[in-house]
């Protein structure tokens, strides 16, 4: 039966039922049972009377939102990323709000080595080939890839999930050099040995590197921040990863990249406007798509709905969330 007296919460997407059975201990529950995403209407009908929201990364946040959301004191994105809330906008009305950080470093970090060994070893092009039925039998010069030994890995956004990219580094015989934050110039950041990764510009990670991967966060500073002009500094022969969100990388300029052979080939985890995908990209073999799985496992996925829920429960209990966002509002 419901208690009045216990906060309400509305959960956007269905979790797995371990989170659920824990939110539902603290609070009243409405869950999204749909498939697919509630639509902004249907999010506002179904927060507008509760004190909290477990939402994803596709559920936009903002102002006009939070208006009509009078009693809502958190919203705990099961994300690590949060351009999708607006964070200024929910400090002014004293909203909580909660990312998942760390929880999924390692899976995140994994599936860019997939990425990477997909596109430079051809992976996708290899496997269409064999499920066509067109593979003739092994031949000497079939389908070959770059070797990652010996190369040098350049790493944009150098936060935790890069960090646990350039920790994996070594393991393929690749060096690692990331993009040096404007904001902290002088920071160092070693690797597990200890020794310092070089940092160094945009602009020369580009430059130097035969295989950049992105992990920065999307925001003014970084949307289009890999567009015509920026993929032009990179090596014809280098590779071009995306882990990170879909607009940090200009589509159309990777399309004219993969046209023109301004670079080997493009990983992509994210896109632009998902669930499209620019259609130029389908028609090349050398871009490696798959759909924004990067924490896509059972054991990730689990452990970041429980932080969500964890957090959720430490606000409307009145203690400080466990993985507060930078800036975010903390009433404890
Ligand atoms: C994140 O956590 O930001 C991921 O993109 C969701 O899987």
């Amino acid at each position: 039966m419901s208690s009045p007296s216990r906060p309400r919460v509305f959960v956007s997407r269905r979790l797995f039922q371990e989170t659920l059975d824990l939110i539902a201990q603290h609070a009243e529950m409405d869950v999204f049972d749909c498939s697919g995403s509630p639509t902004p209407e249907e999010l506002v009908a179904r927060t507008k009377k509760c004190h909290g929201l477990v939402a994803q990364g596709t559920d936009r946040i903002d102002a006009a939102f939070l208006d009509q959301c009078p009693d809502l004191r958190v919203v705990c994105n099961v994300a690590v990323g949060y351009n999708n809330i607006d964070v200024a906008a929910a400090r002014e009305r004293k909203v909580v709000v909660t990312n998942t950080p760390d929880v999924l470093n390692e899976a995140c970090a994994a599936l860019t080595w997939g990425l990477i060994l997909g596109v430079t070893r051809r992976l996708g092009e290899g496997e269409r080939t064999l499920r066509a039925g067109q593979w003739k039998g092994f031949q000497l010069d079939f389908l070959l890839g770059m070797d990652l030994v010996g190369k040098t890995l350049g790493i944009i956004g150098m936060g935790r999930i890069g960090q646990a990219v350039a920790a994996k580094a070594a393991a393929f015989g690749m060096r690692a050099i990331y993009m040096r934050s404007p904001r902290r110039p002088d920071e160092v950041i070693t690797g597990p040995d200890g020794a310092p990764y070089e940092g160094t510009t945009l602009e020369e990670v580009l430059r130097r590197s035969d295989v950049v991967t992105l992990h920065c966060p999307l925001s003014p500073e970084t949307h289009h921040l890999i567009n015509r002009e920026s993929i032009r500094l990179m090596k014809p022969s280098a590779y071009l990863v995306n882990m990170a969100r879909g607009p940090v990388v200009e589509e159309a300029s990777v399309v004219a990249a993969l046209e023109n052979g301004w670079i080997a080939g493009a990983a992509l985890d994210v896109y632009e406007l998902e669930p499209v995908v620019h259609p130029g990209l389908l028609k090349f073999e050398n871009a490696f798509l798959i759909p924004h799985l990067g924490s896509a496992t059972r054991e990730t996925r689990t452990a970041m709905c429980n932080l969500a829920a964890r957090n959720l429960i430490e606000v409307l209990e009145g203690r400080a969330p466990v993985t507060p966002i930078p800036g975010s509002f903390i009433d404890v």
